[in-house]
């Protein structure tokens, strides 16, 4: 009997990508292919890539460099690259022409495809491309083999129309289209049925689910579906843009049991000057006013959000506005980047960017500002108890476990493994600046 050949997907960049990467293994398994653990034990290795800053463009180079010798050694190894990189043509040029041992390079909007890429692969032995530029059809035939069996990611939009300026997003997941909810209720039933728990409800710009729709259901009708669904405990979901936040959508934290007290608002920045200059299309004050409604609604909520550092033209001034924002809204945490530029983008055209130097220093008073407000938001929740999804054994003490709160928080306790998968009750301990420790009630 032939041996069971083995894959190895490595995925980089958001959830979107990993999802992505879920997908590729069902597709693999029906193959008939079986996972496997490492490069060097597999047959077929698909790198799933991500686009959105220089330096995880740069990672992903380094990675194939490694894979070269690999694929001397052993020639039958198949070597496939996709995901958002792909979808920039000088990217895939660069592939054809310095690693010649990628075997297979594919796009965002093709992954269905697979199965066929790698027959003819293996018939032709020749590289094959396949890049579609855009997919306006939502393909609903793929399953996924998730990472965990009590929650799951489940996608709502694909795409993104806002065109921020210095994201390469709208140019690589082309535009904003939205699965029809009786796909997605469907989606989330089953997955109810097999025993999941939690859904993380995913798109690059979920409030602005159903806009493409000709009638009224938009993203808090979805909300409310999926509430109604048994057996679903906690629903999350990500990303979302503030000038598509709506007021039924900040209610539905009042109305709707299962949805998670967290809101991951991207800010990018505090300044009115720079967050015209990026096309987001809310100010400051409209920021503040969504946050203060929010506090309202349910005053201990998680917030987080993402923050970009050094956007060109971005002064002194500009940079002081976003940690007064910051220390205004209080967020539990931030995911902070420095600006990268993106050929293709307006913004990399734009004037005056800023040095490497100034926007580190920039970028390390932000965090000075942001992390003692993290630990305190932390040390708030010292005594109390928490409801916590426990999602694995810490991978350096297998007496530890890992959960989250509803607010997302990930805490660390003793535990025995058979708990993984549900919710407990945890009494927080210790508080850090990113985790919290707690012992079971
Ligand atoms: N440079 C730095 N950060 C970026 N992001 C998107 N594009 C860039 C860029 N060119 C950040 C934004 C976005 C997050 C996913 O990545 O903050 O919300
Ligand atoms: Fe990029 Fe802006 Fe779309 Fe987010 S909303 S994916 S930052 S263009």
């Amino acid at each position: 009997m032939e041996k069971i050949k083995a894959y190895n997907i490595l995925t980089y960049g958001c959830q979107m990508n990993e999802h992505d990467s879920e997908k590729i293994s069902w597709i693999l398994d029906n193959m008939g292919y079986g996972s496997g653990n490492n490069n060097e034990e597999c047959d077929l290795i698909i790198y799933n890539t991500c686009a959105i800053r220089k330096t995880a463009e740069e990672k992903i180079y380094g990675q194939l460099g490694a894979l070269k010798a690999l694929k001397r050694d052993r020639p039958d190894l198949i070597i496939g690259v996709c995901g958002c990189m792909m979808q920039k043509e000088e990217i895939v040029d660069t592939i054809t022409s310095k690693f010649k041992h990628v075997d297979i390079i594919f796009g965002t909007n093709n992954i269905h495809k697979l199965p066929q890429l790698i027959n003819n692969y293996k018939k032709t032995g020749e590289t094959i491309i396949d890049i579609i530029e855009e997919n306006r059809e939502i393909d609903e035939s793929l399953g996924a083999v998730r990472k965990y069996n009590f929650k799951a990611f489940v996608n709502i939009t694909y795409g993104c129309n806002n065109f921020c300026t210095y994201c390469v997003v709208p140019h690589t997941r082309g535009r904003e289209r939205s699965r029809k909810p009786e796909y997605i209720i469907k989606e989330i039933e089953e997955l109810a049925n097999h025993g999941y728990k939690e859904i993380t409800l995913l798109g690059q710009n979920v409030n602005s689910y159903g806009k493409t729709f000709n009638n009224n259901y938009r993203f808090t009708n979805l909300l409310k579906d999926v509430n109604n669904i048994i057996r679903i405990e906690r629903i999350r979901f990500m990303t979302s843009h503030p000038k598509d936040i709506s007021k039924e959508l900040i209610n539905s934290y009042n109305e709707l049991d299962k949805l998670c007290s967290h809101l991951h608002l991207p800010v990018q920045s505090g300044s009115n000057r720079i967050l015209k200059k990026m096309n987001r299309k809310y100010t400051r004050e409209d920021y503040l006013d969504i946050i203060r409604q929010v506090k309202e609604i349910s005053p201990h909520i998680t917030l987080t959000t993402d923050i970009i550092v050094g956007f060109p033209g971005e002064t002194e001034e500009d940079f002081d506005e976003t940690i007064k924002l910051v220390k205004e809204v209080e967020f539990d945490s931030a995911y902070t980047f420095l600006y990268s530029l993106r050929e293709g983008t307006p913004a990399a055209r734009f004037k005056n960017h800023i040095d490497y130097r100034t926007k580190h220093d920039r970028f390390q008073r932000l965090l000075d500002v942001l992390n003692p407000i993290g630990l305190e938001k932390n040390q708030n929740l010292l005594n109390k108890n928490v409801a916590v999804l426990v999602e694995d054994i810490s991978s350096t003490n297998s007496n530890i476990l890992n959960g989250r709160t509803l607010g997302g928080k990930l805490v660390h306790f003793k535990g025995d493994k058979d708990k993984i998968g549900n919710i407990v009750d945890v009494n927080i301990t210790h508080a850090k600046t990113f985790t919290l420790e707690g012992t079971l009630t």
